[in-house]
């Protein structure tokens, strides 16, 4: 049996079809169509015009059941000591498993997204800020239409992983079109936008390699909207209710940094078919941690949570004297270097968000 011929979700890895539940909706008719903040208004303006069909892409691109799509040596677990001792085979298999499973994450994290800027439409006041989220919300839909197309021509298919879930359904629980962005356009898309750069580098597979650079320039313009829109909005507020923002963007990254959280069904099932015990991948990942290569980041990729996350929610002013003493003492440093964020977010336009990027790493 080849690496990628084990592909078939199974029952230990299913999740319910459908999941259904009500959310507290917030709704805002606005009849000052003058009402609108003129930064959002270019974005508005950026993401008519770079629109784009996935239908263009070239999906009749052979993708080889035999190798793995990413290099192995620029994925994070490269360093470890532990994934030398394993068979090719099993190597092989890991990354093409563990690639795999991130892209789920990619479709089913684009879904929310979905929904989530369809939220952020009905519910936020501002005109131009209403036409830009629309943008947002077909463009979501484009990015889960292309992952959705790429995973059916890999087929190998993982669940959702139950902390990502979690926190895209807070986001959309919320009655505050405010702590959407923050849930949205600062902590999924900080988390999405590192991961989606890391995967454009990653990969040499000229599909995979297409279809990330397209959804990043769009990603881009999301991350930008949660700035441009909420930073000057949130300068304006209250204390308390600054205080109230800052404590649901710190629970909202606590759902992804907390070390209490469950072990990822979707991750064992990977170790399962790589045939690497869940006990002994643990001990690689001590031993690496001992040895001080932990799980470093190759050069040009970049951390989600330290390099975009948080910085995006400092530069809005989303992180108080008091939240920041609660990061602290949850182990999340407070980044405050805005270098990789604002090079991901190019203003001027979206095509040089990678060259930029690669410019600086
Ligand atoms: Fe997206
Ligand atoms: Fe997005």
């Amino acid at each position: 049996m080849t690496s990628l011929e084990n592909t078939k979700e199974t029952d230990s890895t299913k999740q319910n079809l459908v999941d259904n539940f009500k959310a507290v909706m917030q709704v805002s008719w606005n009849f000052d169509y003058n009402d609108a903040v003129d930064k959002v208004q270019d974005l508005y303006r950026r993401a008519k015009t770079n629109q784009w069909d996935a239908d263009e892409l070239d999906w009749d691109t052979v993708i080889d059941p035999s190798k793995p799509i990413v290099r192995r040596g620029d994925t994070q677990y490269s360093n470890m000591q532990f994934f030398e001792r394993l068979s090719q085979t099993q190597q092989d298999t890991f990354v093409a498993h563990s690639t795999a499973q991130m892209l789920s994450q990619f479709l089913h994290g684009e879904q929310g997204a979905v929904m989530t800027a369809a939220t952020v439409t009905h519910a936020v006041p501002d005109t131009v800020a209403k036409y830009y989220a629309a943008t947002q919300t077909i463009d979501e839909a484009r990015h889960v239409e292309v992952y959705d197309r790429y995973i059916k021509k890999l087929d190998i298919h993982y669940p959702m992983t139950p902390w990502l879930k979690q926190l895209v359904d807070v986001t959309l629980q919320t009655e505050d079109y405010r702590k959407i962005m923050i849930g949205m356009n600062m902590i999924i898309e900080g988390l999405a936008l590192g991961a989606f750069n890391n995967m454009y580098r990653q990969t040499d597979e000229p599909l995979l390699k297409s279809i990330t650079f397209n959804v990043m320039r769009d990603e881009s313009r999301h991350v930008s909207f949660g700035h441009v829109f909420l930073k000057p909005l949130v300068a304006k507020l209250h204390p308390d209710d600054v205080e109230d923002l800052a404590q649901f963007a710190f629970d909202g990254v606590s759902i992804l940094t907390n070390p209490q959280k469950q072990i990822d069904p979707g991750f064992l099932k990977v170790l399962e078919v790589s045939d690497i015990d869940p006990q002994d991948f643990a001990a690689g990942l001590k031993e690496a941690r001992e040895h001080g290569i932990g799980l470093k980041l190759p050069p040009g990729q970049v951390h989600s949570l330290s390099d975009l996350m948080v910085p995006a929610l400092v530069r809005a002013g989303l992180i108080t004297a008091r939240t920041k003493e609660l990061f602290v003492n949850a182990g999340v440093p407070v980044n405050e270097d805005l270098t990789v964020l604002n090079a991901m977010e190019d203003a001027k336009s979206d095509m040089n968000v990678l060259n930029e990027v690669g410019a600086r790493y």
